[in-house]
């Protein structure tokens, strides 16, 4: 090079440096909301994900979490995923039917899953990977299953048996297979969005409720419920749902660093649903406001016998296959009861 075009590109090139300022991408930004306390397994494994997507990404990634209801309902959280209003969800299983997906509901049927084994078979199986499918026409990719757990049943008087639910007013999640369920047992169901629950059995609204220890708990739920019966008839966990045209325009680099976080949160998230549960379990026997029961093995019979022949009616919702895939998956066998 001459020596004047020499200094004149390095004029040049130090005029650039001098006046450039360095680019500061904004994060992208993933609004994540969701209704029960940050306490729950849920709300931690929201904070565990919202963690380790700023990790991996390097701070690329900023994540939201919205505990409590705090920016919507059931109802309206769902609309607002789907307008992009919030990017992520872990809405429960049981919630899915409004969307118009109500295959969903197979893991409301009660006493279908004798433990979390069974369930994880389901989850990670071909029936758990189609029913993420589903949801793509409507806008929504699904991510992951999340544990929570077994549901209990309570109310202001004792329960026992079947007979002990009959005309109770039981609050119950937007899921027809739940509303079967107490109808089986002869209550009445109520659908009610979760934010409003302590509210309806405080003031009795509703007669009672059922959800896994650790929704009662960190709700308080059980300081205006005399009593708690640890039936466990009934699963209640998660699907992790992002708006899907947000999720297919994040660049490949960030989305493939989100998968790997979001990986990791669910084992967190199924490595601590069950001490969660336990530890909430704990907390309402100290609490000394609500009387803990545990079924004899003879009374959970007979709820399993009274409940189960929700199965068979809930076929054409749910799809009479599926519920057999789910059969043989498990090896559950409803005529061996
Ligand atoms: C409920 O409404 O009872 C639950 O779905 C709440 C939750 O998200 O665990």
């Amino acid at each position: 090079m001459k020596r004047k075009s020499f200094v004149l590109a390095a004029l040049a090139a130090a005029t650039l440096s001098l006046f450039s300022v360095p680019v500061l991408a904004e994060p992208i930004v993933i609004k994540f909301s969701h209704v029960v306390a940050a306490e729950t397994p849920k709300g931690k494994a929201a904070e565990f994900f919202k963690k380790r997507a700023d990790e991996l990404t390097k701070g690329k990634v900023k994540v939201e979490v919205y505990p409590n209801s705090q920016l919507y309902k059931d109802k309206e959280e769902m609309e607002a995923l789907q307008l992009g209003a919030v990017q992520m969800l872990a809405p429960s299983l049981a919630k899915f039917g409004p969307l118009g997906v109500k295959e969903f509901e197979l893991f409301d049927l009660p006493f279908i899953f004798d433990d979390s084994n069974d369930l994880h078979k389901v989850t990670q199986g071909t029936v758990g990977q189609s029913l993420l499918k589903k949801l793509e026409p409507k806008g929504i990719t699904g991510l992951a299953f999340w544990d929570n757990g077994f549901k209990s049943f309570s109310a202001n008087t004792p329960i026992k048996t079947p007979d002990d639910l009959k005309g109770k007013k039981m609050r119950i999640q937007s899921s027809k297979v739940l509303e079967e369920q107490m109808r089986s047992v002869g209550s009445i169901p109520q659908v009610m969005a979760f934010s409003e629950v302590y509210q309806a059995l405080q003031t009795g609204v509703v007669d009672g409720t059922e959800n896994p220890i650790s929704n009662l708990y960190t709700q308080k739920m059980h300081e205006v419920q005399k009593h708690l019966s640890l039936t466990d008839h009934g699963y209640l966990g998660y699907a992790v749902i992002v708006n899907k045209k947000f999720w297919d325009g994040l660049p490949a680099d960030v989305k493939g660093q989100l998968e790997t976080a979001m990986k990791d949160a669910t084992v967190f998230a199924n490595k601590i649903a069950q001490e969660e549960n336990n530890a909430a379990l704990e907390g309402v026997k100290k609490s000394g406001k609500t009387t803990v029961y545990a079924p004899t093995k003879e009374e959970r019979l007979a709820f399993k016998r009274a409940m189960v022949p929700v199965h068979q009616k809930m076929e054409g919702r749910i799809g009479k296959e599926t519920i057999q895939q789910v059969y043989k998956e498990t090896g559950f066998d409803p005529s061996k009861l």
